[in-house]
């Protein structure tokens, strides 16, 4: 239809979600690969669930099981949701022999791994290159080929490998005062571990949280990095998540097939997020071809964040499959407009009001032009479900931090 008065935006119900996110391994033969193992790892943006913006420190093997059984339940698993990776606190103790054990809230790795595999689902785990993890747990340092190996007999999928404590315990330790060599240690210490997951030989994602130090899209991809965090951690309130999103406008070229930038993991359903900044959320995740790890309470999932977790119309966005993140074009006033280019000659195109409402006396009015179209395109409005036409300059109504996102499916 063509869109000859404001479009206005499904209206938005604030909604408040609690917060409750405060914060003797067996070997065996490696499990074989679940079945839906990609040739390529990463081939598109991971998507799955992790526990640490929900859980933190609490997390144990009981709430990974159930997870895994909600991912499928719910029908996220079928939305594409396949990773439940385990974040901090599953560490033990090294033994005499090196061997790190967990601790008493995960008993069995192996077992729960082949337990999330059974799902049809992969497993991901944590740790770090300094000697402690950030919550204080044992991490990697001086046994990476160890862990890998490890890692590799559960059955394990994914790893988050976190900077943390290796920044005092080896770059502050052995070069104080020289910050561009305590970058090519942290670089090399990265490396280390990329080496010890392909010499264990199993195709482990592999996730690398520095917090964006030292252009990690610049080196990452080199030492077999299939994602970088760009940014410190996301907090689920929307500062935090639209200071994320401006920190991404000019890495789109870095991202692609096997290696994505990473603006940290999903929010969407904690804090007291409302509905538009939820959606938005997930609305810009997807247009940065951002991993989508959900870190939601699963178990306890309102139906309307269901809904937004798994648009297939958005997620089809994230994982197309030429990769290309989105750019941002420009900004009039409050409101910002990112595109990315998409298969088969398709683009979109999100319309973010970073600002307070903007009603029919002064609706914000696309440029078709800055967006490099011409004439009038037919779309998809993917939240709505409904098909609309852009035209030069249409004015278009938005609420507080919502997002108007579209799918033109042949951009001219
Ligand atoms: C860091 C990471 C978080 C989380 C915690 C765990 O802060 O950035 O994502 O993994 O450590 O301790």
């Amino acid at each position: 239809m063509q869109v000859s008065k404001p479009l206005v935006l499904a209206s938005v119900a604030l909604a408040s979600f609690s917060c409750l996110a405060q914060a003797s391994e067996k070997t065996g033969a490696a499990q074989a690969e679940p079945a839906a193992a990609a040739s390529r790892v990463a081939a598109t943006p991971p998507m799955g669930w992790n526990s640490w913006n929900f859980f933190a420190r609490k997390v144990t093997e009981q709430d990974i099981r159930n997870a895994a059984d909600q991912m499928v339940a719910t029908g996220m698993k079928d939305a594409g949701y396949i990773y439940i990776n385990i974040d901090d606190t599953w560490e033990g103790e090294r033994d005499s022999s090196g061997v790190l054990h967990t601790n008493s809230k995960f008993p069995d790795m192996k077992a729960l791994a082949d337990y999330v595999h059974s799902k049809g689902l992969r497993l991901g785990i944590y740790s770090g290159p300094g000697t402690k993890t950030c919550a204080g747990y044992a991490a990697s340092l001086d046994h990476e080929a160890q862990d890998a190996q490890m890692y590799a007999s559960w059955g394990i999928d994914y790893l988050k490998y976190d900077l943390c404590s290796f920044r005092t315990d080896v770059m502050g330790a052995k070069a104080p005062n020289d910050e561009a060599e305590q970058m090519r240690m942290m670089v090399a210490a990265y490396d280390k571990m990329g080496k010890a997951l392909k010499a264990a030989g199993r195709p482990i994602v592999y996730s690398l949280c520095q917090y964006g130090w030292d252009a990690p899209w610049e080196w990452a991809p080199a030492l077999g990095g299939n994602l970088w965090r760009t940014t410190g951690d996301v907090q689920a309130n929307w500062g935090s998540i639209y200071n994320i999103i401006n920190q991404q406008a000019g890495l789109a070229k870095y991202a692609g097939p096997g290696h994505w930038n990473d603006p940290d993991m999903l929010e969407v359903g904690n804090g007291r997020l409302t509905l538009a900044e939820n959606r938005s959320h997930f609305s810009m995740w997807a247009m940065l071809a951002a991993p989508l790890l959900a870190g939601n309470d699963l178990p306890n999932m309102k139906p309307e964040i269901k809904a937004i977790l798994t648009n297939s119309d958005v997620i089809a966005i994230d994982q197309d499959e030429l990769g290309h993140q989105a750019s941002h074009i420009y900004s009039d006033g409050e409101v910002d407009v990112w595109s990315r280019p998409l298969s088969g000659g398709a683009m979109a195109v999100a319309v973010l009001n970073a600002g307070s409402d903007r009603v029919a006396t002064h609706p914000f009015h696309l440029s078709l032009s800055k967006l490099g179209l011409h004439g009038a395109q037919k779309g998809k409005d993917l939240w709505s479900g409904q098909e609309v036409t852009l035209t030069d300059d249409m004015p278009i109504e938005l609420k507080s931090h919502d997002t108007l996102l579209v799918r033109i499916a042949s951009a001219k």
